[in-house]
């Protein structure tokens, strides 16, 4: 039986397993880490028993825009809905914002926000910085 939170409060060592089985290792800095969900605007996750299987955090000015940074489920516990119920949950937190804009990298993450009724945009840009890169920065190294 999964259960589901509201809340930044999410032990380290929990965020930190979760990211790492779902190889974005970048994630797994501690500071930074903290820092991220220190300055989410609302963050979901979902557990079963102790262990955390998924969690989806959001960024948001909370009257035009929220971006969705993170939605991720641990490997061993994909496709019985835990994202769905984590992305519905936001949804309706931010029912009545303007725009709501998640990045899917690859194929299988744009086919779960399609599910969910998000639609591909023509129009948006942006600019990236290598990770590692950010990574050394942030950490002053
Ligand atoms: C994408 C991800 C979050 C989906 O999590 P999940 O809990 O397995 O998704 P759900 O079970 O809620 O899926 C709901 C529906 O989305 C679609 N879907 C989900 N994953 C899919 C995949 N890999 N390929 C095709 N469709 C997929 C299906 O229609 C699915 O319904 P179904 O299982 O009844 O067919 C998960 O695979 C993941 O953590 N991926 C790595 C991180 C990532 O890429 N996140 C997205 C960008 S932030």
């Amino acid at each position: 039986m999964i259960q589901y939170k509201e809340g930044n409060k999410i032990p380290l060592k929990e965020l930190r397993r979760l990211y790492a089985a779902v190889r974005w290792l970048h994630f797994t800095r501690p500071k930074l880490l903290r820092t991220v969900y220190d300055r989410s605007d609302y963050v979901v996750s979902a557990w079963d028993g102790k262990k955390l299987v998924g969690v989806a955090r959001a960024i948001s000015d909370g009257v035009f825009n929220a971006y969705l940074p993170d939605v991720l489920v641990d490997p061993q516990y994909r496709r019985i809905g835990i994202a769905r119920e984590l992305v519905r949950r936001i949804l309706k937190h931010y029912d009545g914002l303007y725009n709501i804009t998640v990045v899917a990298e690859d194929e299988g993450g744009r086919a779960f926000f399609y599910n969910c009724g998000f639609t591909q945009m023509r129009v948006a840009l942006r600019r990236m910085r290598p990770i590692k890169r950010v990574v050394m920065l942030k950490e002053g190294r």
